[in-house]
C-alpha cells in the first residue's frame, strides 16, 4: 500500500518531519522506496539532472510521462509526484486537466505538482475537484527562470516576503495537499510554516519547514560541478564512478579484464572438434 495524500498531511499533524527526494528512474527509485523516503518527485529538474539542458523549460510532457512511469515500477510504497512541466498548465483550464490527468492515468503517479501561487488558484482548485491530489510549489519557481532574471532567493524584500505569504495561503485555500518553498528567507518559511495547516516541504528555505526535499543527484554528489548552496553532498558518486571507469579502461587495456573468471566455457569435446573443422589461422 503506498503512502498517500492524506498520510502526507497528517506527518504536519504528528509534528513528523520528513524528507522527501527526486527519482527519474526505477533503480533509484527502488533505493528510495527501499530507505522509506515517503515522497519521490519525478521533478522537472530531470532536464538539467539527467537530459544535459540548462534548465527545466525544454522538459517535455512526454519526458515527464516516462521518466513517472520508471519511478513507479521501481517503488512500491512512495507516493509518486509527477511533476508538470512548462506550458503544460497554463494555456487553459482544459490543457492542464487533460495533462495532469495523462500524468496520473498513463504515468501511474498519485499525484502532480505545479508551479505557481495565487495565479494557480483557479487551476489547482479544479484539479483537486476532478480527483487530482496538487503539490503546489511557490518561492524560486525555475520553469520562470527568465521572469525572475535567474535562479535567485525569492521574498527578500518586505513586498516580495508579503506576496509569498499570500501565495502559500492561495495554494492551501486552492486545496493543495502540500507546498515546496524554495530558495526562500528561512524566517519568511518559517512564518509560513506556522500559518499553514497543510506541510511546507523545503528546499533552500532553511530548517523550520515540515519537510525537506532535495534533488538526488545533489545529495549523491553526482554533478560536482555545481553543488547548490541549500544542498549537501552525502556522497561523491562522480569521483567514484570516474575512478571505477579509469579502472575498467586500464584493466581492458593491460588485458586484466576480462579473465577466466568473467568468461564463459564450452565442452572440451566441441572445442576439438571445432578446432579440427576449421582451416588453421595465420
Ligand atoms: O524539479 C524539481 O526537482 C523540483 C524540486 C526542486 C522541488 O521542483
Amino acid at each position: 500500500m503506498r503512502v498517500t495524500t492524506s498520510d502526507i498531511r497528517k506527518m504536519k499533524t504528528e509534528g513528523k518531519r520528513f524528507a522527501a527526494l527526486t527519482a527519474y528512474d526505477a533503480v533509484t527509485a527502488r533505493i528510495l522506496d527501499e530507505v522509506g523516503v515517503p515522497l519521490l518527485l519525478v521533478g522537472d529538474s530531470l532536464g538539467m539532472v539527467v537530459l544535459g539542458y540548462e534548465n527545466t523549460i525544454p522538459v517535455t510532457l512526454a519526458d515527464i510521462l516516462y521518466h513517472t512511469r520508471a519511478v513507479v515500477r521501481g517503488s512500491r510504497r512512495a507516493l509518486i509526484v509527477a511533476d508538470m512541466p512548462f506550458m503544460t498548465y497554463h494555456r487553459s483550464m482544459d490543457q492542464a486537466l487533460e495533462n495532469a490527468g495523462r500524468c496520473i492515468q498513463e504515468g501511474g503517479a498519485q499525484a502532480v505538482k505545479l508551479e505557481g501561487g495565487r495565479v494557480m488558484g483557479e487551476t489547482i482548485e479544479r484539479l483537486v475537484a476532478v480527483g487530482i491530489p496538487v503539490l503546489g510549489h511557490i518561492g524560486l519557481t525555475p520553469q520562470s527562470v527568465h521572469q525572475l532574471g535567474g535562479f535567485k532567493v525569492q521574498g527578500k524584500t518586505l513586498d516580495a516576503a508579503r506576496r509569498l505569504v499570500d501565495d502559500a495561503h492561495a495554494v492551501e485555500s486552492a486545496g493543495a495537499f502540500a507546498v515546496v518553498l524554495e530558495c526562500i528567507p528561512a524566517e519568511v518559511a518559517r512564518l509560513i510554516a506556522e500559518r499553514l495547516s497543510i506541510p511546507t516541504i523545503g528546499i533552500g528555505a532553511g530548517p523550520f519547514c515540515d519537510a525537506e526535499i532535495q534533488v538526488s543527484s545533489d545529495i549523491l554528489g553526482w554533478l560536482p560541478d555545481f553543488t547548490p548552496k541549500h544542498t549537501r553532498p552525502y556522497a561523491q558518486l562522480a569521483h567514484e564512478a570516474a575512478a571505477a571507469f579509469r579502472s575498467f579502461q586500464e584493466d581492458v587495456a593491460a588485458r586484466s579484464f576480462p579473465t577466466a573468471k568473467e568468461s564463459f566455457s564450452v565442452p572440451d569435446d566441441v572445442l576439438v572438434q571445432l578446432r579440427k573443422e576449421l582451416s588453421p589461422t595465420r
